[in-house]
């Protein structure tokens, strides 16, 4: 009998306590949320203005590979090759680095290539280049 009553005392506690933990967690649960609340738009904004700069500089690249010709001697399809090597995935075999180089100044890499240096701003190079990058 001892023990029965015992056992009942346990149980019994372990409810009051069960029903603690559900009293306390609750209230804890908004806290944290209303402390992420502010940070996350912020962090969610700054992410997509990054994400949109970069689409808007691989759109200007594109612009200016037209506008400078680069398609005269390269196919950014699946085409058969013009003068240039197609660039299709140019972006998953070349680093940044050799890229700036291949389009700054060909000569450095190729002495006698036929591809010319291209004339425009330093923004512009990075442009194309972004654009280079997103060909994979
Ligand atoms: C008159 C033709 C011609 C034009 C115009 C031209 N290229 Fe090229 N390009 C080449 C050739 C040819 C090569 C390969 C190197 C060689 O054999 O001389 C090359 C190589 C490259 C490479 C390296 C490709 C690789 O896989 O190694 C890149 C990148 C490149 N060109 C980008 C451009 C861009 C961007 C433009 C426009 C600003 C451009 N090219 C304009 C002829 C041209």
């Amino acid at each position: 009998m001892q023990s029965l009553r015992l056992s009942i005392i346990i149980t019994l506690l372990g409810i009051l306590l069960s029903a603690c933990g559900e009293a306390v967690s609750p209230k804890a649960a908004p806290k944290i949320n209303s402390n992420q609340k502010p940070t996350e738009p912020t962090t969610s904004k700054a992410q997509s203005d990054t994400v949109a700069e970069a689409v808007d500089s691989v759109a200007k690249g594109e612009k200016l590979f037209q506008s400078h010709r680069c398609w005269f001697c390269h196919n950014v399809t699946d085409a058969p090759p013009k003068l240039g090597p197609n660039l299709t995935r140019v972006g998953a075999t070349l680093k940044k680095p050799a890229l700036v180089t291949w389009i700054k100044n060909p000569k450095a890499i190729t002495p006698d290539t036929k591809m010319p240096d291209f004339v425009g701003t330093p923004a512009e190079l990075d442009q194309l280049v972004d654009y280079m990058i997103s060909l994979k």
